[in-house]
């Protein structure tokens, strides 16, 4: 029985890419658990480009981590040791685990964990990938991008965890589907393995001469994780009334400041821009889930993990979101 408990704790506010120093690793001492608490060993952790923006204090969706407090962190973990009424040991968690190698659940925390199912075939795992918050993003995303037969979809970060569902989401209503990706590996990934019908590296010189040639119809639909000059691309080439379904904005995260997209398109072809958090959609969750693994079982989704070993290497993993490092869905395996 471990005595200890390793935790990365936010001790300066970053400016860019994560430094040394800006997360810093403690080790605590685990406390027995009183009654109305369970005791979880996380075992996997979940990398959102979202947990550089939450080591901001700029206005956002949920509070600004702490300096002091542990790194805010989706992950998976099992119940070792439990006096809470809703957990028994070996039970499985979804939740709000942080950055650490234990987590104790209790009071109002516990409506931030949901507990998992064992599912044949199925990893753990992908309850942060496909089946988990990226994976269903991508779901309610396309849901809101009304794709319909015969039309044009572009996705950004297209090899990434959300960008490659929704990008597959895409092709299920028969849309013409095209990839923005940072590598030809990620490129290659996408159109033989997932059946995109296009790709474009964005660090090629004449990419947006790519992005005309496999788009000659036009976008009707822009699913958009990444904003800046990707995004000022798309908007570009956008039909009238297209859509454009703003996820992320990747590119301004390590900025300090949001930069804005140029906004003019949307007026000049009247499109129909619609953000959305996937935290308002806690109630359909298990639906899409069901609608998901329906999909992978018949061969029609297709998922992938870059899977990095190690608590004491998460800033590190951190920083590959953003440095384009990873395939499909970066986890940290605790
Ligand atoms: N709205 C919501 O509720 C919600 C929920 C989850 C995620 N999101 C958003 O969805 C987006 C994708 O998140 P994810 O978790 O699936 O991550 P991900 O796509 O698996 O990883 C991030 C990818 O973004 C690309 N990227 C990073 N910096 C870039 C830049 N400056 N320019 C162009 N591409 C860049 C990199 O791929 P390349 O090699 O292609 O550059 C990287 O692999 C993020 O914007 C995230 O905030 C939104």
């Amino acid at each position: 029985m471990a005595t200890n408990n390793r935790r990365w704790i936010l001790a300066k506010r970053p400016h860019g890419m994560l430094a040394p120093g800006d997360l810093e690793l403690i080790e605590t001492a685990l406390v027995p658990i009183e009654d109305g608490q369970a005791l979880a060993r996380v075992k996997y952790l979940s990398m959102d480009p979202t947990m550089r923006v939450w080591m901001t204090d700029v206005p956002q969706y949920m509070a600004p981590v702490a300096i002091g407090e542990v790194m805010r962190a989706f992950g998976l973990a099992e119940i070792i040791e439990s006096r809470h009424a809703d957990f028994k040991k070996g039970d499985k968690v979804l939740g709000l685990t942080g950055l650490q190698e234990y987590a104790v659940i209790s009071g109002k925390e516990t409506r931030n964990f949901q507990k998992m199912p064992s599912i044949p075939f199925v990893s753990d795992s992908s309850f942060l990938g496909i089946f988990g918050i990226t994976g269903l993003t991508a779901f309610f995303g396309m849901e809101i991008a009304k794709p319909q037969a015969g039309e044009t979809l572009v996705v950004s970060a297209a090899a990434g965890a959300t960008g490659s569902i929704a990008g597959q989401i895409g092709k299920i209503h028969g849309c013409r589907v095209v990839g923005i990706a940072g590598s030809e590996e990620k490129c290659k990934w996408i159109t033989k393995e997932l059946g995109f019908d296009g790709a474009i590296n964005y660090k090629q010189a004449d990419w947006k001469e790519q992005l005309a040639a496999a788009t000659p119809k036009g976008i009707d639909i822009n699913y958009e994780n990444v904003g800046g000059e990707v995004m000022r691309a798309v908007l570009n080439r956008m039909n009238l009334h297209g859509r454009v379904v703003l996820c992320g904005l990747i590119s301004e995260y390590t900025k300090g400041e949001p930069a804005m997209a140029s906004f003019s398109q949307i007026i000049i072809k009247r499109l129909r821009v619609e953000g959305f958090l996937i935290l308002d959609y806690t109630s359909r969750y298990l639906d899409a889930g069901k609608q998901l693994g329906m999909w992978k079982m018949m061969g029609k989704l297709k998922d992938r993990q870059t899977v990095v070993k190690g608590l004491e290497k998460a800033p590190e993993a951190i920083n590959m979101l953003f440095k384009g490092e990873n395939i499909g869905k970066l986890i940290v395996e605790v």
